[in-house]
């Protein structure tokens, strides 16, 4: 069966709470139990992993290159400044679709710049917690393009 990682950086695990007008109010639970039925319909299983430290996410990147076949992953504030995460997906060849609840293109400037979507195949952002249902489609688009 294809493995798809779920990666989330810091501040995620609020979900629900953390501002709830730019976020909404669904928890990152439900995010992942949504995934789960979802990866259950599309015959892909899914793992999770959320983390407040930059390099627990480098190693869970480096760890999908063993148990996984594609990476969707938000890594929250991260993505602005993050070369580590950003070289890490590098490292690994396993394909990556980067997600963002909130559309960072309309907030503020330092949002707008995303250092580890040059190591993804594509971004997905703006569509709420919707925007991982979309990422994991997109990656395992992106698995069958890859095996093609
Ligand atoms: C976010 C956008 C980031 O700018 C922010 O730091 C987050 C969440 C999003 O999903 O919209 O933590 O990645």
């Amino acid at each position: 069966m294809r493995r798809v990682m779920v990666l989330n950086g810091p501040n995620l695990n609020l979900l629900g709470t953390r501002e709830p007008e730019v976020y909404g109010r669904t928890t990152l639970a439900e995010i992942e139990g949504e995934l789960v039925r979802l990866g259950e319909e599309l015959g892909v299983q899914v793992s999770f992993v959320q983390s407040n430290h930059e390099g627990e996410l480098v190693d869970a990147i480096h760890r999908a290159a063993d148990d996984a076949d594609g990476i969707v992953i938000n890594p929250g504030a991260y993505t602005h400044y993050s070369y580590a995460i950003r070289d890490a997906l590098l490292a690994v060849d396993v394909p990556a679709v980067e997600v963002h609840l909130s559309n960072i293109h309309a907030r503020e400037d330092f949002r707008a710049t995303s250092v580890t979507a040059p190591a993804c195949v594509g971004v997905i952002a703006g569509f709420g917690p919707r925007s991982y249902a979309l990422g994991l489609r997109a990656v395992l688009d992106a698995m069958e393009e890859a095996a093609s």
